[in-house]
């Protein structure tokens, strides 16, 4: 079986997206999400897919979970219809990211290893959040502040967290 890991920017207050995006514009957290995902296997959501910029994720296995299948072949991504499909066709990988939205954490904060946290540190407009998290089942293993920066209007940590 492969590591699960959820990765997820969020707010203090747990805000993780408006308006079908991000509340924010964070690069740093882009780089981030980029080097720790690269080469590796992504999970998500419809509503995440939908909200890429440029379909599929490059250098990624991208699995999108949907009740509607597409007619023939998607293109650059597979789809599963249930979270059990999507394990499944994610059982040869070596590292599986949970990459969203809430609907998708949700169902999988029970089960992932690791999660790899962006806590945003400011007050955002919301109407998406990260499901409740039980820091007593979690340990933060590591943890990387930065100030807000000319390219980063807010600070930013950057955390691990380990199951206990
Ligand atoms: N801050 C972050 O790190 C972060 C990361 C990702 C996303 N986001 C934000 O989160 C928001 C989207 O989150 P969301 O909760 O609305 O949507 P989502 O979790 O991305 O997608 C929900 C959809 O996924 C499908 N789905 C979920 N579980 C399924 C299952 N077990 N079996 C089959 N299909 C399943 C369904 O699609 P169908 O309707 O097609 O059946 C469902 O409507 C956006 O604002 C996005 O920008 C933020």
């Amino acid at each position: 079986m492969p590591k699960i890991s959820i990765v997820a920017a969020l707010a203090d207050d747990y805000a993780i997206g408006y308006k079908k995006k991000l509340p924010w514009n964070l690069p740093a957290d882009m780089k981030h999400f980029k080097a720790l995902t690269t080469g590796h296997t992504v999970l998500m959501g419809k509503r995440t897919f939908e909200s890429l910029p440029n379909g599929p994720l490059p250098n990624r296995t991208n699995i999108v979970l949907t009740t509607m299948l597409s007619e023939g072949v998607a293109e650059g991504y597979f789809e599963a219809d249930s979270l059990e499909d999507a394990l499944e066709l994610c059982s040869n990988a070596d590292q599986v990211f949970v990459i969203g939205g809430a609907a998708v954490y949700k169902q999988c904060l029970d089960y992932v290893d690791s999660m790899y946290l962006t806590w945003v540190h400011g007050d955002f407009k919301a109407d998406t959040y990260f499901p409740e998290i039980n820091f007593s089942k979690w340990k933060e293993v590591s943890r990387e502040d930065h100030p807000a920066d000319e390219k980063n209007d807010y600070p930013y940590s950057f955390s691990v967290y380990e199951r206990i």
